[in-house]
């Protein structure tokens, strides 16, 4: 009997997810394995008829791989353990997902998220009784004990092309260029952007800090002759009463956002400065992914395929110490990567002048 195994995409996209599918179908088909594309993350295994697509296994072809976004869809909602049905109430459909599982005859799993899903999943996996292999993506880089996670880069260099953009700008109108970025809880794009695109002010959840200090970096930089200034901030920093800026999105759908409209509004008041916030949003999320990326999906993608022909279940393909490795899916779901505040990159970006907010 054919072996089949099942792969798919959830939580938030980006770049690189159709690397990896590639590499899974290509490694998957190489062993003479059929590999089940399962549309729209867990979605398509809820109600009677799983939704499907059996990958080629000479893979999705060169277009595709460089393509943004996931060819099999994916939703960061609707978790099934507490489903909200259309009469407003809330199911558990995780017997739909094994139920589904089982007809499709799929003995293992390669789910491709981030940390959110990877808790999501693993505990289906456990109740619903399929074995399942984890490949970390996110762009915010949370997932615990992977050093990266795929679309991270694609993401850093997007802001970094962002503030790289806003520097001819700021300096033309000598104004203060304030970019806010996503990453949720989590500092790293606006860390790594920030040192890599010459920001003057990083400011992430990891390092509270006070208007004072980007008021003092403001004058610093006047002294010195610079008529400008560019601000990175994390979408998830705290005001400086400890209120988080949420956006509702409507349909009960609320998301970080706003804090750079506050750093704006306390910067205006502090200074004569004229002020501007750009949002990168979803941008970061989108378009081809970088080399770095693309790399990163097929290590990840061929060894999650290795794992399963090892019978390794219950693991994430990993890169640690910069080199591929696994790690139990139970101990990556307990670790959230944050910025380490005392690490190589925040000294570094101390020792270039760059002012993390927190010192006068
Ligand atoms: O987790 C990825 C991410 O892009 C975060 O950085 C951001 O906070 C969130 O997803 C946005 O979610 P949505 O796509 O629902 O707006």
């Amino acid at each position: 009997m054919t072996k089949k195994i099942g792969i798919l995409t959830s939580g938030g996209d980006c770049a690189g997810l159709n690397a990896a599918i590639d590499a899974v179908a290509i490694a998957a088909g190489q062993r003479g394995w059929e590999t089940y594309g399962i549309m729209n993350g867990t979605g398509g295994l809820l109600g009677d008829t799983p939704e499907y697509v059996i990958l080629p296994k000479e893979g999705l072809g060169e277009v595709c791989i460089r393509q943004g976004g996931t060819v099999l869809g994916t939703t960061n909602k609707g978790n099934p353990f507490a489903y909200p049905m259309p009469d407003g109430s809330v199911k558990d459909r995780t017997g739909e997902i094994a139920e589904n599982i089982k007809k499709l005859g799929i003995e293992c799993i390669i789910g491709i998220g981030g940390d959110g899903s990877l808790e999501i999943l693993s505990g289906i996996a456990k109740v619903a009784g399929f074995e399942l292999v984890w490949i970390p993506k996110t762009i915010d880089n949370d997932v615990g004990e992977t050093e990266l996670a795929i679309g991270f880069d694609t993401a850093v260099m997007k802001a970094t092309a962002a503030l790289d953009d806003l520097q001819s700008t700021a300096a033309s109108h000598d104004r203060v260029m304030i970019l806010e970025v996503m990453g949720r809880d989590a500092g790293h794009i606006a860390l790594e952007a920030g040192i890599a695109g010459g920001a003057d002010v990083i400011l992430i959840p990891e390092i509270p800090y006070k208007i004072n200090n980007i008021v003092k970096k403001m004058v610093e930089l006047k002294q010195t002759g610079m008529n400008y200034a560019r601000i990175i901030v994390s979408e998830a920093v705290k005001t400086e009463d400890g209120e988080t800026p949420m956006i509702d999105q409507g349909k009960d759908q609320i998301r970080y956002g706003g804090i750079g409209e506050y750093i704006k509004r306390q910067l205006d008041s502090a200074t004569a400065a004229e002020v501007r916030v750009q949002v990168l949003g979803h941008i970061q999320r989108g378009g081809s992914p970088t080399w770095n990326d693309r790399i990163l999906a097929k290590l990840l993608g061929v060894r999650a395929v290795d794992l399963i022909e090892q019978g390794k279940f219950g693991y994430m393909a990993a890169l640690q110490d910069g080199k591929i490795t696994e790690v139990p899916v139970d101990k990556a779901v307990q670790s959230c990567r944050t910025v380490d505040p005392k690490g190589a990159l925040v000294h570094t970006a101390r020792r270039l002048g760059i002012s993390m907010g927190d010192q006068g």
